[in-house]
């Protein structure tokens, strides 16, 4: 449990009605004690085995550095126990598989915590592909630039000051925390750099738009250990066209965009906003006013275990991911196109 879960996991279960947070784990014990006595958490553990063993729990929600994710969450669920896990859901495509069969056999919910399937302005563009407002999907190109390389070196002052607008709308005490991680350090132990990490909701927003998963898919990057700048093509599985760009290092504020080029339209959506074009009808811009968040990935995962909604990010949605990120690495060393064989 670090900076993401605390600042984004935390407060829907909180507020939740039918939720409680039960216990809290992580092994730094100061930090551990501060986000125990801030969230009431009765219990807390320093070990994650401890408190599968120990605690009569329901759910857990595993937020930790990538490496970890499929040790903890395939525990839990071998244990009974409802599955959130982080992005991306494991670090192999096998290894995700293995997960989705055992929440199958086990009968649980396990869902991964795209945050991008509950925020505008995706959550409208998947209304309108839906709604067929742009006709059949033909290709999407998709960008995002962070200043990720900041979590490369933990002495990097840049996180306050004169940079800090670059964390838009990040509190100087959220930055802090956000500084403390580590593990983002530890790249290629991690599944690789910016791509495996905030490449991964670029690559799942561009199959979950599109509803379906890659076929092919040829990636360039600057280092396949530890990618600062990463470059791909893929062909889904429905024949939609993707191109795709990272940049881990932007010495400018953060962006992203997408462009969805459909047979009678296109979308066009950076922060905040949205913009639908139609022939022959005049363009249409929807602000984040006019579109609404479709709650949390947490507040989901409760929703969903209750039996009261349908999951927005589901685990095929993470395993659909993992392949894609698993041949990108692939293709990125071998200089090559990577297939991905039909499920
Ligand atoms: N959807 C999004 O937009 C988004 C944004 C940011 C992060 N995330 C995801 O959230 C997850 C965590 O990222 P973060 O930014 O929150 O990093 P973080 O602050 O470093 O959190 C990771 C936490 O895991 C704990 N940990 C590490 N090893 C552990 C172990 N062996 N046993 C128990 N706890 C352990 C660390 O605490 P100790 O060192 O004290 O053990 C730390 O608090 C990642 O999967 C990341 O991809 C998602």
């Amino acid at each position: 449990m670090g900076a993401y879960a605390r600042r984004a996991h935390l407060p829907p279960l909180l507020q939740h009605p039918h939720a409680e947070v039960a216990a809290l784990c992580r092994r730094n014990p100061a930090r551990l004690a501060e986000a125990a006595a801030a969230v009431g958490a009765p219990r807390t553990y320093a070990s994650w085995q401890d408190m599968l063993r120990g605690e009569p729990l329901d759910a857990v929600v595993v937020s930790t550095p990538h490496d970890l994710h499929y040790e903890v969450a395939r525990a839990a669920l071998a244990r009974g126990l409802h599955v959130l896990v982080d992005k991306p859901m494991t670090l192999r495509a096998a290894h995700a598989r293995d997960l989705v069969a055992l929440a199958q056999r086990q009968r649980l919910t396990l869902m991964t915590a795209f945050n991008r399937h509950y925020e505008p302005p995706f959550t409208k563009a998947r209304e309108l592909l839906d709604d067929a407002a742009v006709g059949e999907l033909r290709l999407i190109d998709a960008y995002a630039a962070y200043d990720w390389d900041l979590w490369l070196d933990p002495a990097d002052t840049r996180f306050s000051g004169a940079a800090a607008h670059m964390l838009h709308g990040v509190s100087n005490e959220q930055a802090a925390l956000l500084h403390e991680t580590s593990f983002r350090a530890a790249a290629a132990a991690n599944g690789g750099g910016f791509f495996a990490d905030v490449g991964a909701h670029v690559l799942d927003a561009c199959l979950w738009l599109a509803r379906s998963p890659a076929a092919t898919v040829f990636a360039q990057m600057d280092s396949p250990q530890t990618d600062l700048y990463a470059a791909l093509s893929l062909r889904l599985a429905s024949g939609v066209l993707c191109s795709l760009a990272c940049i881990g290092d932007t010495p400018v504020p953060r962006d992203f965009g997408f462009h969805l080029y459909g047979a009678t339209g296109a979308i066009h959506m950076r922060w905040g906003e949205l913009r639908l074009e139609r022939e022959l009808r005049d363009p249409v811009t929807f602000d984040n006013a006019a579109m609404p968040a479709a709650g949390s990935a947490a507040g989901n995962f409760i929703d969903v275990i209750l039996g009261r909604a349908a999951p927005r990010a589901t685990a095929h949605d993470g395993l659909r991911q993992v392949e894609a990120m698993e041949a990108a690495y692939q293709s990125a060393h071998e200089g090559a196109p990577v297939s991905i064989p039909p499920a």
